[in-house]
């Protein structure tokens, strides 16, 4: 009798692993891959240059490169990898402060910067 309620709770306990590894190899990839380069440098480059590209630079927040965007401005990061709720560059364009002049970013902009940041801001 015993041993059967042994066999019964490690099969159980074979079939949960089997499930949580599972749902966490294949759940917790991000859904979309977004690259640097080909998504987030075009939307700075387009929107946001006239200000925070070129030799003089608003704020000392500089987007001519990967690093320097990184590096933030004169007051610190605006890009905090992986956490986009701290993350000033986000919070400013969802609130619309920036950029400064122009129409706001549409909404498949600001979610292509936030997924970019949340998947940790890789230089890709
Ligand atoms: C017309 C000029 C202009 C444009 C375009 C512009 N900015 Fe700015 N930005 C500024 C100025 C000036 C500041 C300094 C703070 C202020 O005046 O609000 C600033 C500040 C910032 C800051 C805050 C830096 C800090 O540490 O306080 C962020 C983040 C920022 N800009 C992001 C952006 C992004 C992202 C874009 C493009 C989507 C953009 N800006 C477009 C002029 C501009």
């Amino acid at each position: 009798m015993k041993k059967q309620i042994y066999i019964a709770l490690i099969t159980v306990f074979i079939v949960s692993a089997y499930a949580i590894f599972r749902i966490g190899s294949t759940g917790a990839a991000p859904a979309t891959e977004v690259s640097y380069s080909r998504e987030v440098y075009p939307i700075l480059e387009s929107r946001c240059a006239a200000c925070h590209m070129g030799e003089f630079v608003s704020e000392g927040l500089d987007m001519n490169t990967y690093e320097s965007l990184l590096e933030g401005s004169q007051n610190g990061p605006v890009i905090i990898p992986g956490d986009v709720g701290n993350s000033l560059l986000v919070k400013m364009v969802t609130e619309g402060k920036m950029p400064k002049r122009g129409p706001k970013l549409t909404p498949a902009q600001i979610q292509i910067l936030s997924d970019w940041i949340n998947a940790g801001a890789p230089n890709n």
